[in-house]
C-alpha cells in the first residue's frame, strides 16, 4: 500500500505519518480488512483525504457519478489498515438499522448490533454511502458520534464510547434526479472533499492497469471517445448520462468476453441515454471513433 502511495507521488511527510499510524495501531486479524479491487487515481484528493483522516476527522466525499468515491473510501480504509463497514443509506434507513436494536433470540430479548455500533467498537471505517438519501431523523443519532463527543447515544441504552480509530466516510452524489441536499448540522461534522472526474493522464493509467492486454491504440481511442462525450456534456449538447466511466470499464470487460467494441460501447455508454434524439448524437460520436466492424483483435494475444 505504501508503494501505491509512492507511485501516486504522495507527499513524503504524509506517507511517513501514515506509517507511524499503522505502527502505533497494530493490525489484527479481521476479515473486513480487504485489499480493494481498484486503486484510486488522483494525488490531490488522496493527499487531502489522508491529512484529514490523520487529523482524526470524518470525511464527506461529494462529486458526480462514477468519479471513484467508493473506490477512494475503500482504498483509504486499506491504507489505514482498518476494517470496513459499508452502509447504504436510503429513505427508510432508521437509527435502529444503523446502530442496532433489540430483537428476540431463543425467546429472549437481545441487542443486535448494527454496522455503526460494530465499526465504533473495532475502530473501523464506516462508509455511509449516499448519506444525503437518509432522513434527518435517522442521521441525528450519528451527530454525537461525528463530533467531539465520540459517543453513540441511543435512547434507552448506555452510551457507547467510540474507539478513537473509528472514522466515518460519507459519499454523496449530486446531479442524479432525486438526490437531496445535506443538512447543515451534518455537513458541519465532516471535512468535505469534492472528488473531480478523472484526469486524462489518470484515466490512461487506470485503463493500462486494469486492461494490460488492451492495445495502446484502442486505449487511446476509448479515452478519446470518453473525453468527447465529456466535452459535449459540458457544452450542454448532451446530458451527462453517457459520460459514465463505470460504463466504459464495463464495456471493455464485455469486449474481453468477445463482443465487438461498437456493440459493447453501445450497451455500456450509448444506451445510458433514454432519449432517442440524444442517443443518435452519442451514436454519431461513437461512429466517428469506431467503425462497426473492426477486423483485428483490440487485445494483445
Ligand atoms: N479517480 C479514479 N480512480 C480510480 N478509479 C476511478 C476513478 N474515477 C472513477 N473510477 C472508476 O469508476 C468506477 C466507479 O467508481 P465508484 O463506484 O467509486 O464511483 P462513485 O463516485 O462512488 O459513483 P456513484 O456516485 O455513482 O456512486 C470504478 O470502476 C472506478 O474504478
Ligand atoms: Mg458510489
Amino acid at each position: 500500500m505504501i508503494d501505491y502511495l509512492r507511485e501516486e507521488n504522495i507527499d513524503e511527510n504524509l506517507i511517513r505519518q501514515v506509517k507511524v499510524y499503522r505502527k502505533k495501531n497494530k493490525a489484527y486479524e479481521n476479515r473486513r480488512i480487504r485489499k480493494p479491487q481498484y486503486k484510486f487515481y488522483g494525488k490531490e484528493v488522496l493527499e487531502e483525504a489522508l491529512a484529514a483522516l490523520l487529523a482524526g476527522k470524518n470525511l464527506l466525499l461529494t462529486g458526480a457519478k462514477a468519479t471513484g468515491k467508493n473506490v477512494l473510501a475503500e482504498n483509504l480504509a486499506y491504507i489505514f489498515n482498518r476494517p470496513v463497514y459499508n452502509v447504504s443509506m436510503h429513505v427508510n434507513t432508521d437509527a435502529a438499522s444503523l446502530v442496532g436494536a433489540d430483537t428476540f433470540k431463543d425467546g429472549e430479548v437481545v441487542f443486535r448490533k448494527g454496522p455503526i455500533y460494530k465499526a465504533a467498537e473495532e475502530g473501523g471505517f464506516a462508509i455511509l454511502d449516499e448519506i444525503n438519501m437518509a432522513k434527518n431523523e435517522a442521521i441525528s443519532v450519528l451527530h454525537a458520534s461525528l463530533d467531539y463527543r465520540k459517543i453513540i447515544d441511543l435512547a434507552g441504552y448506555d452510551q457507547i464510547e467510540i474507539d478513537p480509530n473509528t472514522r466515518f466516510i460519507g459519499t454523496m452524489n449530486y446531479g442524479y434526479i432525486g438526490t437531496r441536499e445535506l443538512n447543515e448540522a451534518l455537513a458541519s461534522r465532516f471535512m468535505i472533499i469534492h472528488v473531480p472526474s478523472i484526469t486524462y493522464e489518470n484515466l490512461d493509467k487506470l485503463l493500462r492497469d486494469t486492461f494490460p492486454r488492451l492495445k495502446q491504440k484502442y486505449r487511446k481511442a476509448f479515452i478519446d471517445l470518453f473525453e468527447s462525450l465529456r466535452l459535449k456534456s459540458e457544452n450542454n449538447e448532451i446530458s451527462s448520462r453517457s459520460v459514465d466511466l463505470r460504463g466504459l470499464i464495463g464495456a471493455i470487460e464485455t469486449m474481453e468476453i468477445g463482443l465487438s467494441p461498437y456493440k459493447a460501447l453501445q450497451i455500456g455508454l450509448v444506451n445510458k441515454s433514454f432519449d432517442d434524439f440524444e442517443r443518435e448524437l452519442i451514436l454519431d460520436t461513437l461512429r466517428s471513433k469506431f467503425p462497426e466492424d473492426i477486423e483485428e483483435s483490440i487485445f494483445d494475444e
